[in-house]
């Protein structure tokens, strides 16, 4: 089959196993032209291990820091006539670099939030880490986790709280400009964003791998989170998101308590805004992304997710001198960048000028759409896409 790019407004439906392949192998390459992380840890589980930061922070310590992998992730895988998604081909990809390379790296597909799932790591720390694990890498995305003990599921809803908000988005579709505004989220919206996205099932994790005894001596975890500019904080930090990324912030410091008896640390990394199957989705954020690409290229500042994980690992987390640097709130802040003030200043005005017509001018949208289709495997120089490819063994 001949694999095209197929986005629904801003969901990628279609992904080119060999351009995905691509993708793994330029972040690899990348990671190997950098220093060795040289206090890395050595058995490390990722949960949401297939795309984003997630993914790039597997690749950080596994081709700097020597670290043997067990990922976790939930993705589609092909059929004869349909493509994987792009973070089931990103696994595949990973897997055979990493093993070509002698580390070893297990893949765990299935809802993180279920039972079975934790049953199947747990497992597999106990076959391959010698029942132990150094560092857990909480990435999760996902817009449901299933109530326990019950068909019915939590749904979050990425809306503002208290007033409406009025905003834009950028369709890679057909590369439209859309005004959209959205009522504010009601208790219920609010309460089941927070039980998705909020640290409850990140504590859970800690919970199931203390009892079954298999957090290492000097285990740390780390979960992403986002605060962002002031522009975005109607739709982020005071809105749903805001409020779930306060509880995974919260639950870092009962976490770091947990951990303390494992002469282990707890930490939540706050990131970068970055172009991931997540991020784009954000009523509001491909503008914000846009104008952001622009400015932090042009300033010499702009970072993709496998730069944000090696400086997070390299000079953060595991840097040579063993102190982790946190701010008032104990939170790693890899958004220092983002959040320079001359950096907001000129991301601030070109928002203020943006519009339907000269969004493609006045703001970097090109490279966004360009990393956009590369997560997916599209836009990558030196690939036949008019080749036909088997889905199912697609090298
Ligand atoms: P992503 O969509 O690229 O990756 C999400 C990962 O979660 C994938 O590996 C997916 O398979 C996995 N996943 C989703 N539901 C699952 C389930 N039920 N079971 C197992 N695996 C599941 O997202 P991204 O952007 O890398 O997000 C990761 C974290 O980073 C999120 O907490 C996000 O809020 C945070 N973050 C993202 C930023 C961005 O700009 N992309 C900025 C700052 C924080």
């Amino acid at each position: 089959m001949i694999v095209e790019p197929i986005i629904n407004g801003l969901i990628a439906k279609t992904a080119h196993p060999i351009g995905c392949e691509k993708s793994v192998a330029n972040q690899i390459n990348y990671i190997r032209s950098k220093p060795a992380i040289i206090k890395a840890p050595k058995r490390v589980l990722v949960l949401g291990a297939s795309s984003g930061f997630g993914l790039s922070a597997r690749i950080a310590l596994t081709f700097a820091g020597n670290a043997e992998t067990i990922g976790v992730s939930l993705e589609r895988a092909p059929t004869a006539n349909r493509t994987g998604s792009a973070g089931w081909y990103n696994n595949l990809a990973f897997k055979h670099h990493a093993e070509k390379s002698g580390k070893l790296a297990i893949n765990i597909q299935g809802d993180a939030f279920s039972e079975d799932v934790r049953e199947q790591v747990i497992e597999a720390i106990e076959t391959y880490f010698e029942g132990e694990v150094d560092l857990v890498i909480y990435s999760l995305a996902s817009r449901i986790r299933p109530k326990p003990n019950s068909d019915c599921f939590w749904r979050s809803s990425i809306k503002p709280i208290q007033r409406p908000y009025k905003g834009h988005s950028i369709l890679f579709e057909d590369s439209s400009w859309h005004t959209h505004t959205l009522p504010p989220a009601i208790n219920d919206e609010i309460e089941s964003t927070r039980k998705v996205m909020g640290g409850e099932d990140w504590e859970s994790w800690i919970d199931t791998l203390i009892n079954s005894e298999s957090i290492a001596r000097g285990c740390r975890t780390v979960a992403f989170s986002y605060i962002g500019p002031e522009s975005t904080y109607p739709i982020y930090l005071d809105g749903t998101l805001g409020r779930a990324k306060i509880d995974l912030q919260q639950t870092s410091h009962a976490l770091n308590l947990k951990l303390a008896n494992f002469a282990g640390n707890a930490f939540s990394a706050v990131c970068k805004a970055n172009v991931t199957k997540a991020s784009v989705i954000i009523p509001g954020f491909t503008p914000y992304l846009c104008a952001l690409y622009k400015v932090m290229k042009q300033e010499g500042l702009h970072e993709t997710c496998i730069e944000q994980m090696y400086r997070l690992f390299a000079d953060k987390v595991y840097s040579e001198s063993g102190h982790v640097p946190v701010d008032g709130e104990r939170l790693i802040r890899t958004d220092d960048w983002e959040l320079k003030p001359y950096v907001q200043r000129q991301v601030n005005d070109i928002l203020s000028r943006m519009n339907a017509e000269n969004f493609a001018h006045i703001a970097d949208y090109t490279s966004v759409k360009n990393e956009f289709l590369q997560l997916n495997g599209f836009a990558h120089d030196g690939i036949d896409y008019s080749k036909d490819i088997d889905l199912l063994k697609p090298s």
